[in-house]
């Protein structure tokens, strides 16, 4: 008799058949199958998650921001001129070419579907293609009666294969044409706003509408400040929601914790799910005067949690999502061979970005003044430093760093990148080491 079925017998005779069974299912090859299956049910569940589940939002969206009013427009008896298919792109909203009903598809190609109508846009909605929007629907489907968002939304964006704007879906590329301020801006009862930040609701729009494209202010509910002091608009880019399996530290500014932590704060406290969160960071009133006030750090369970249950599936598929590699004659391979040599060792740039994952295994913070640049949204995180971003993909600036790099994508372009460290950290890089660096950057 072996020792583990002396140990079944063993534990039968003392608990029961129950207990026995469990260890039949939990040891050896059962449970790595149970693993297996668990893995695969884990990245099924949070694909549909991250791009279909508004985990509650539309509470908010559309109980209180009543944002399906401005979308209906007053003709389909909501308010104002209504958001049609055509203004809906242009607020860099994106629509899923497979979800698209095929006679839509073939009206829209024909030109026979009018792209000015917003009854067309809730005949997207309706047919879920409109990403990380869903529309709720009156009984007789003719009225729009709400709506919430996804997390696909500001992560997701497509390839463009039907047209600019509507084709199949890129999960965890950054939607860097969404203008979320905007959307907000036309919501008809900003009060949960003005009452939230305790200013105007002029003030509120000020704030929302400087966002601009492809940025979004997910602390603004924390410490209520829109704008740095230099004027500009307190917003950070929409990040890659890809190739972060290994990364410690979330967000442009880290200290806020794993992307676990991450997703729990932006379900309850961004989306406004429904959900419990918990973070006693934010009773700090000095620095999170309107978190404190509101208690968003003891965020306790009202009617059915619909966020905690699903944040193991969400994380897994995040961690899932790849980073995409560059096209074939993206870059320069010669020249990104010199480049390599010179991000590993004259240039210093792999003592932070350490590939292959280029940010520190381990605690990947550092100070503003370490990377030369102000530290006014390091300081709203709650250890006051900016996360050495992971490189991702650095050679499409058309759609995953449209809008530049850095969290405010003050660097336009890689040149600028480079240009900055140099003098920084003076390297005294030649023009020719700078274009080597480049074109290894453009190839990770
Ligand atoms: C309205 C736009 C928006 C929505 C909706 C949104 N996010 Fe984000 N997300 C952002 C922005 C902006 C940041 C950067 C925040 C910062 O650094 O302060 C971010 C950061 C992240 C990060 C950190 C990425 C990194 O590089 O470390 C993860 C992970 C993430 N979001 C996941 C999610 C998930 C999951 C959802 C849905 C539950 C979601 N987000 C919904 C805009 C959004
Ligand atoms: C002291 C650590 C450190 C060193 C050394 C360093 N970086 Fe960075 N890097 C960072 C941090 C922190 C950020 C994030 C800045 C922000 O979000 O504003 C960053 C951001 C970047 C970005 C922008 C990524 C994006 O998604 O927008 C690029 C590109 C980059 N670094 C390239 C380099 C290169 C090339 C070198 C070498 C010349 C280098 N870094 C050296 C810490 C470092």
């Amino acid at each position: 008799m072996s020792n583990r079925t002396a140990l079944a017998i063993g534990l039968v005779s003392i608990l029961g058949t129950g207990a026995a069974s469990l260890l039949a299912q939990t040891s050896g090859k059962s449970f790595e199958d149970m693993s297996d299956s668990f893995a695969k049910k884990l990245l099924k569940d949070g694909k549909e998650i991250f791009r279909h589940d508004t985990l509650g939002s539309e509470a908010f969206w559309g109980g209180t921001l009543k944002l399906h009013q401005a979308i209906m427009g007053e003709k389909l008896g909501g308010v104002g001129p209504g958001i049609s298919p055509k203004k809906a792109l242009e607020l860099g909203l994106k629509v899923d070419v497979d979800a698209v009903p095929k006679e839509v598809a073939e009206g829209i190609n024909a030109g026979k579907v009018d792209l000015t109508d917003p009854a067309n846009t809730l005949a997207l909605l309706k047919a879920e293609a409109v990403i990380g929007v869903k529309g709720f629907f009156s009984d007789d489907g003719k009225t729009l009666t709400g709506v919430g968002i996804q997390c696909s939304l500001c992560h997701s964006t497509v390839d463009d294969a039907f047209a600019p704007g509507i084709g199949h879906r890129l999960d965890g590329w950054p939607n860097r044409d969404l203008n979320v301020g905007a959307i907000i801006a036309a919501a008809p009862d900003l009060s949960a706003l003005t009452d939230m930040l305790q200013i105007s609701e002029a003030e509120v729009k000020k704030a929302v509408e400087a966002w601009g494209p492809g940025k979004f202010d997910a602390e603004l509910n924390l410490d209520g400040k829109a704008f740095r002091p230099d004027g500009k608009t307190a917003a950070t880019l929409n990040p890659p929601a890809f190739g972060l399996a290994g990364v410690n530290n979330h967000t442009w500014t880290g200290a806020w914790g794993t992307v676990s932590y991450w997703n729990a704060y932006v379900g309850n406290l961004e989306m406004h799910g429904q959900g419990v969160f918990f973070d006693p960071r934010l009773d700090d009133a000095e620095k999170y005067p309107v978190a404190a006030r509101t208690k968003q750090g003891h965020k306790e369970k009202q009617g059915k949690d619909l966020i905690t249950a699903k944040l193991p599936a969400l994380h897994f598929y995040q961690l899932s999502l790849p980073t995409p590699t560059p096209p074939n004659g993206s870059f320069d391979e010669a020249k990104a061979r010199k480049g390599e040599v010179l991000f590993n060792e004259k240039a210093k740039c792999a003592s932070c970005h350490v590939p292959p994952i280029f940010t520190e295994p381990g605690w990947n913070l550092h100070t503003a003044e370490e990377i030369g640049i102000d530290d006014f949204q390091a300081m709203r995180s709650p250890d006051g430093r900016y996360r050495t971003a992971p490189l991702r993909a650095l050679w499409d600036t058309e759609k995953i760093h449209k809008g530049g790099f850095y969290h405010d994508g003050r660097f336009a372009t890689l040149k600028d990148v480079v240009d900055h460290y140099n003098s920084h950290f003076d390297l005294q890089l030649s023009d020719d080491e700078k274009t080597a660096l480049i074109e290894y950057l453009k190839s990770i």
